[in-house]
This record gives structure tokens, sequence and C-alpha cells, in this order.
């Protein structure tokens, strides 16, 4: 008897992604593992009551809803704990780490995170208790003196940031204190700006899977990955795609972006906690394919393998190395891509990926060039993009897969 695997989704609006891989589980139908046989299913999860002591179907779920409802957050974190569901990402270190907690953490592991302030916030708490507080522990300070310190221009940003919400470039003292001055409830880093850079990119993480790619942070959001090869050396698109899969290993997600903007030949790694990003058609293009393949690798790996949901970090095992004064950064990096590996069982899963998944690279160039996947693009794009320029869109979308086929089919050969 073949065992079966549930994966369910947790999704908001997404059209194009959802369908692509539901189809792609469904081509990939059952899988041999060891001497048995597993069958691998999808299910869009929905939001419910629930009682917390029900047994949820799942072995894995893939969240894309829970960084902005609680519901689905909640229930998330009662089938971690209590029935072992397979997640990404977790939603422990999903909430309680943001944007903040990733800089304080990549900083004590040695990473060339630009200078970076967090300062009180311009409206307080509304708590009765925050004025006789102020009274007696706020010092008066002024936000254009920790503009000089960090030095100018700079980047005022929320510290959970997210979508660019609240984010402007300053360039003196007094901007500065009217950017604050209007800065409202929100709590805000001041960061160092890496001026004049060569090469700004953003990495892709699914499981043990990178994908750096260079991106455009002023283009339209349908048209900031840019499809170009070699724009990095390898050993610094080494160094980009180590970072990111350092700060997942670390916080334990598995689905993930991060931008790392290169200059000099240095790597700045500014915005790496994007658990649960947008890996839609009309954003990522090329690109997109290698997202659902890895989707459905690390899924079907998680699922069938039984790999454990591991809810607690072993934030440790790496200040161990982060401490180490002697070590150079190149060496800690070393160590950091070993721990990642450890932790996302890389050799075990390109293993399970080579005998398990044999003809999953065919599978999909068969489905991407299908009528089926012709028409999930076509509606993604009617949904997602306004009128006038869908087919504009469309053609872009239809152009790049077509261009990431003939790419696999030349890489098969070789
Ligand atoms: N230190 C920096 N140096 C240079 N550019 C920066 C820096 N910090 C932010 N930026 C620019 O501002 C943009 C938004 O900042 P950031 O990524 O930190 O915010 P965000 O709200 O998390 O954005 P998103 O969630 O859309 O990625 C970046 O993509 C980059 O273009
Ligand atoms: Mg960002």
């Amino acid at each position: 008897m073949a065992k079966r695997h549930l994966i369910g989704l947790l999704l908001a609006t997404e059209v194009d992604w959802p369908a692509a891989f539901e189809a792609m589980i469904g081509r990939v139908g059952s899988v041999r593992y060891g001497s048995e046989t597993h069958e691998l299913e999808t299910e869009r999860i929905k939001n419910e009551p629930f009682d917390l002591r029900y047994t949820p179907p799942y072995s894995v779920v893939i969240d894309r809803l829970s960084w902005w409802y609680d519901l689905p957050r909640e229930w998330l974190k009662k089938v971690a704990l209590m029935d072992d569901v397979y997640l990404l990402n977790n939603p422990f270190t999903f909430q309680a780490m943001e944007k903040h907690a990733a800089y304080c953490a990549m900083m004590r592991l040695g990473l060339k995170v630009p200078a970076t302030w967090l300062i009180p916030h311009k409206l307080p708490p509304d708590n009765p208790r925050y004025v006789p507080m102020a009274e007696r522990y706020n010092p008066h300070f002024d936000p254009a003196e920790v503009g000089e310190a960090i030095g100018f221009p700079l980047f005022m940003k929320p510290f959970d940031g997210g979508m660019w919400v609240g984010v402007s470039r300053i360039t003196s003292g007094e901007e500065l204190r009217f950017a604050y001055d209007n800065s409202g409830e929100r709590l805000m880093h001041l960061q160092e700006s890496i001026e004049d850079f060569d090469v700004f990119t953003r990495s892709l993480s699914i499981g043990p899977l990178t994908k750096v790619m260079r991106f455009d942070p002023a283009a339209h959001g349908n048209y900031r990955y840019v499809l170009e090869r070699g724009f990095l050396s390898r050993e610094l698109e080494q160094e980009v795609a180590t970072i990111s899969r350092l700060v997942n290993a670390f916080f334990r997600w598995e689905f993930n972006s991060s931008e790392v903007i290169v200059k000099n030949g240095q790597a700045h790694p500014i915005d790496y906690a994007n658990a649960s990003p947008d890996i839609a058609l009309a954003s990522l293009h090329y690109y997109f394919p290698w997202a659902i393949k890895s989707l459905v690798a690390w899924c079907a790996f998680c699922a069938v393998t039984g790999r454990r949901m591991r809810i607690n970090q072993n934030t440790r095992d790496y200040f161990a190395v982060g401490d180490d004064n002697e070590l150079p950064y190149e060496e800690k990096l070393d160590r950091y891509a070993r721990l990642a590996d450890a932790y996302f069982q890389t050799k075990e899963f390109e293993e399970f990926r080579a005998t398990a998944l044999p003809d999953l690279d065919e599978l999909l160039v068969d489905y991407i060039e299908s009528p089926e996947f012709d028409s999930v693009l076509v509606s993604s794009m009617r949904a997602e993009v306004e009128e006038e320029r869908q087919e504009e869109m469309i053609e872009r979308s239809r152009s790049a897969v077509a261009c990431w086929v003939a790419d696999e089919r030349a890489a098969a050969k070789t």
C-alpha cells in the first residue's frame, strides 16, 4: 500500500504558482523511496474554527498567508507543536524575528551589514505609564546627531518593515528631523546607505536551494528581477548564496528572499527577513519554473522522508563561529555553509532528488510547454496586471519561460 502525504497550501490571492505547484505534484504522482511507494497530494487550506485537539491531515504546509493574518498563524503553531506538521516557514521565529533581530544576529556572525541604529518612536505607545516613565528614563535626543554618526545619505526604515512601506533615503540632518517627525508610531532604523554599488542582488531560497538574481530595486514591481548571467564572479555568487542559506538555516526559514548589495567586491546584506516571498510569474518571469521545481522537490523530500519540523534554533553553534576572532571572514562563511548543509540535509536531499525524483526536470519542461500552463500564465496576468499592460506581460512571460525551456534542454544535453 502506498503511503499518502497531503501538502497543504495556505494562500491569499495568488493565481499562478499554486496552480503550477498542484499540477506538478499531480504529474510527479507517486514517488519510490526506500522500499515504499509514496503518493503526494495537495489541498488548499480553509480558514475555519478549529478544535485545538483535532488532528490535521497534512504532512507539509507551505504558508504565504500568516505574515498578515493571525488565524492561520496560530493554526500553524498548533500543528507544529501538537501534530509534527512540517512547515515552510517556522511560525515561531517568523513572528519573533523581524528585520531587526535578523540584523542583530547577522552582525554578530560577522556579516558586512551596514551600520544600523534603532531610534525611539516619534509617537510613543498609548499607555498612561509612558509619560512618567519617559520623564525619568528617555533623555532628549536629536535624530540629526545619530544621522551624523552614521553618515549621510542613510535609509530610514521600519524595524520590522516590508514592501517598502515607510522606507526613505535621507541626505541631511534637516531632512532626517523632518522624516522622523513624520514617522508616527513606527519604530525606525537608520541605516548607512550603500551608494554607487556594483550590483544589487536578490536571492530566493527554498529549502537548501538558492537562486541569486540581479535585481533592479528602482524598476516597477513586474520588472525588478533582471535576467542576466555572470553579473557576479563565481566566488561572490557563492558568498551571496551562502549568506542567504545561513540566514535561513539560522532562523529555520525555508522559503525566503534576501537582498545583498555588492560594492567593491564586498557583499553587504541589507534585507533578509522576507520569509514567505512573492514568487508570482509576474515578478519572477524566467525564474518562475526554478521556484516551482524547488518547491516541489523540497516539499516531496520533507513529506516522503518524514523530515522533522525543528522549532528551536541552535544559535550557539553559529555564535561559536561568529565569536571566534581568530577566524577570518571567509573561513566563517565556510563553517556557516557547513552548518546550513547539516540543517537542510543537503546531501540527503540531493540524493533524494536523483533517486526518487529522477524525471522532475523533464516533467517540468513538459508542463511549462503545455497549453495547461499557458492558460495559467494568461489568467494570472489577467488577474494581476492592469488591463493596458496585460498583453505585453503575457508575451513577456511567454518568451521568458520559452527561454527557460531552451536553456533546460541545452543543459540536459551537456
Ligand atoms: N542600506 C541600504 N543601502 C542602499 N539601499 C538600501 C538600503 N536599505 C534599503 N535600501 C533600498 O530601499 C529598498 C527597501 O528597503 P528594504 O528592502 O530594507 O525594505 P522592505 O520594506 O523590506 O522592502 P521589501 O520587503 O519590498 O524587500 C531596498 O530594496 C533598497 O533599494
Ligand atoms: Mg527589501
